[in-house]
């Protein structure tokens, strides 16, 4: 039997909702393939900060360092803004814990109809790396003469050779893993310093990937090319900011953002990655029962595969494709009327 100490954060609306489905489904496989989870439960959220006037507490990164892995559901909620949520705690988890990779698969499954005529399903199946620790979203720069007519705003990008040159071998290794090609994502044209920077570094890194053909798009090409033509792309790599706005794009593709899991990975293993939903707190229908929980479940499903069980994670990926292919139970997000927790039963048994 392995032992795996798990960190469960909840968060925010439907956070709390899609988190038990997956654990659900953690405990589901893990009986079958001679795991066995504990779970630490942190109600770290938006809630917990107007009751305490902090998302978490200050000793929380040590709260977490020895979990094997971090599940998270989603933070945000109106009443606390989206800047105070997001650096009070996912920025500082991604951070303090090195975890510059993450990684946003996108699939186009049988039975989910992509809002795009060109995506058959089966055909998209692609991975944006997301670089997740510097780039545009730095905290350097500032505000000035508040209020007045002059007021103004700056804030600095950064890049570092070493913080790009990490990400980017980590793509180039998965392109060479998945036997595809690697795009990247830039935009030299119009950013002047920061991107040719990252051209030059792609160019570097191919050189120690010789066997990875390659290639590099503007973003702003690129985002159109998602939507004409996604079958063409397997691994896309691109700075924090065009990674974020790529893979939401590439999950609205895949049908529903209700479906698309993102991995937060340390690499070198020195700190406990983590897992989560790529959508948010989804307020609009929070308390509901009728989340989309495959978002979660299959973040799930990577969280075993970094832990070294991909047999377990291919389990639950295959779970998923055979509900939406064989049976008509689904959340409304994919025109169903199911709830969360029927959509979850209906998974566990074909499981
Ligand atoms: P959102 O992803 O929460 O919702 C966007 C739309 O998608 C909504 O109409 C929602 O109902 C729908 N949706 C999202 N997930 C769904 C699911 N599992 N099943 C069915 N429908 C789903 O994004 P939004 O509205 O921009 O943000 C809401 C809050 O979440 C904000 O406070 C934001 O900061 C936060 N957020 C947190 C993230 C995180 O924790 N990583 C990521 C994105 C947003
Ligand atoms: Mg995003």
């Amino acid at each position: 039997m392995t032992n795996h100490r798990i960190a469960l954060i909840p968060g925010d609306g439907i956070g709390t909702e899609v988190l038990p489905a997956a654990r659900r489904v953690l405990d589901a496989v893990a009986a079958r393939h001679g795991l066995a989870f504990s779970y630490d439960e942190f109600d770290w959220s938006c809630a917990r900060y107007l009751r305490e006037g902090a998302m978490m507490p200050d000793d929380g990164l040590d709260q977490l360092r020895n979990h094997d892995a971090i599940l998270l559901g989603a933070v945000g909620y109106p009443g606390v803004p989206d800047h105070v949520s997001l650096w009070g705690l996912l920025i500082p988890i991604r951070r303090g814990f090195r975890q510059y990779v993450n990684l946003r698969p996108i699939r186009v499954f049988e039975g989910v109809a992509s809002p795009l005529r060109t995506a058959e399903p089966g055909e998209v199946d692609f991975v944006v790396v997301r670089e997740n620790v510097e780039g545009e979203y730095s905290e350097i720069g500032g505000r000035m003469n508040r209020g007045f007519p002059d007021e103004m705003a700056v804030q600095e990008a950064v890049f570092t050779r070493a913080g790009v040159n990490r990400v980017l071998d980590y793509a180039f290794g998965l392109a060479a893993r998945r036997g595809g090609r690697l795009t990247s994502a830039t935009k030299s044209n119009g950013i002047v310093h920061t991107m040719p920077f990252w051209d030059e570094l792609v160019n570097e890194r191919a050189q120690l990937h010789p066997l990875v053909p390659w290639d590099q798009e503007h973003v702003d090409a690129l985002a159109a090319k998602f939507v004409l033509d996604p079958a063409r792309y397997d691994v896309v790599v691109g700075s924090n900011l065009f990674g974020d706005i790529l893979s939401d794009l590439a999950a609205a593709v895949a049908g529903s953002i209700g479906i698309a899991p993102a991995a937060n990975l340390n690499p070198e293993r020195e700190f406990p990655s983590m897992f989560e939903p790529v959508h948010g707190s989804a307020p609009d229908i929070a308390g509901r029962g009728i989340a989309n929980p495959l978002g979660a479940i299959w973040s799930a499903a990577m969280m075993l595969d970094h832990l070294g069980h991909p047999a377990a994670a291919t389990d639950i990926t295959d779970a998923i494709a055979a509900v939406l292919a064989e049976t008509s139970v689904r959340t409304p997000d994919l025109g169903g009327s199911a709830g969360t927790s029927e959509f979850t039963e209906k998974l566990l048994e074909l499981l």
